[in-house]
């Protein structure tokens, strides 16, 4: 497993500002099966998310229909509670789009996977590069040790899994 402290080393401090909490998306459709953007606008908990998405230049991608992924979300609560744990100033993060990218893309497996697909233990190559670690057991079903709390939230081709905290890449050191 990675080392845990490194994941505490570096968080996203976005949250807290609200700076960027503006509506980016405006493509609204009716059916229940949207983008990964219209979804997470849909389900109001992402306004972190998407902020970040901004930030990395990400916006396109989340409105691409095309796309067939997994995204682990992370809902905005879920990141300030990761925030809680962390010591490091909003704007050092914040103006790295680079790094921003590293980590959202680090919730992001290029291909749809169902919870269904999950076994005890499974490992995932992200589009960040490093794999991600997915457990099941009679609690739950987690990433990296942090909880899916919604599953399988169409978007298009792609799916959403809904998580409660933040995954940072190993080796991010800020
Ligand atoms: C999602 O947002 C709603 C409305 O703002 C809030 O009541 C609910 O607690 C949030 N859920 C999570 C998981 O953050
Ligand atoms: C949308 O995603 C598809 C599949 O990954 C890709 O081929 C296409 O280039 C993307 N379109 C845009 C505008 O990025
Ligand atoms: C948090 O960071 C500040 C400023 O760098 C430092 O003075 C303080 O000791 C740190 N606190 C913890 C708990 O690491
Ligand atoms: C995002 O776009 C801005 C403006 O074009 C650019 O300065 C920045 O380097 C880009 N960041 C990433 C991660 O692509
Ligand atoms: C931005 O973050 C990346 C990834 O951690 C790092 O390699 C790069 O040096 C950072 N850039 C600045 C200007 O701090
Ligand atoms: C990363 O996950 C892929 C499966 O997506 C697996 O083939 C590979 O062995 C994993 N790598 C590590 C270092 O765990
Ligand atoms: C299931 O895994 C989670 C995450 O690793 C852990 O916190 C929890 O204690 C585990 N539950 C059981 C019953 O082992
Ligand atoms: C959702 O829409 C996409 C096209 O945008 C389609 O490929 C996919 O099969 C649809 N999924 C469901 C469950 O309807």
């Amino acid at each position: 497993m990675q080392n845990k402290s490194v994941y505490f080393i570096l968080l996203l401090v976005v949250a807290a500002s609200g700076t960027y909490a503006s509506p980016l998306f405006h493509t609204y459709r009716s059916s229940s099966n949207d983008t990964i953007a219209a979804e997470l606008e849909k389900m109001k908990n992402f306004t972190t998310l998407l902020s970040l998405a901004k930030i990395a230049n990400l916006t396109s991608t989340f409105e691409n229909a095309s796309l067939a992924v997994t995204l682990f979300a992370p809902t905005d609560s879920g990141i300030s509670s990761t925030l809680k744990a962390v010591n490091i100033s909003a704007s050092a993060i914040e103006k790295n789009s680079t790094l921003v990218k590293m980590i959202l893309e680090y919730h992001v497996v290029p291909e749809p996977l169902k919870t269904s697909k999950f076994s005890a233990l499974n490992s995932y190559k992200t589009l960040e590069g490093s794999n991600i670690t997915v457990t099941k057991n009679s609690t739950g079903i987690f990433v990296n040790g942090v909880p899916i709390i919604k599953k399988n939230v169409k978007a298009d081709k792609s799916i959403i899994q809904v998580i409660d905290g933040l995954l940072i890449p190993p080796g991010i050191v800020v």
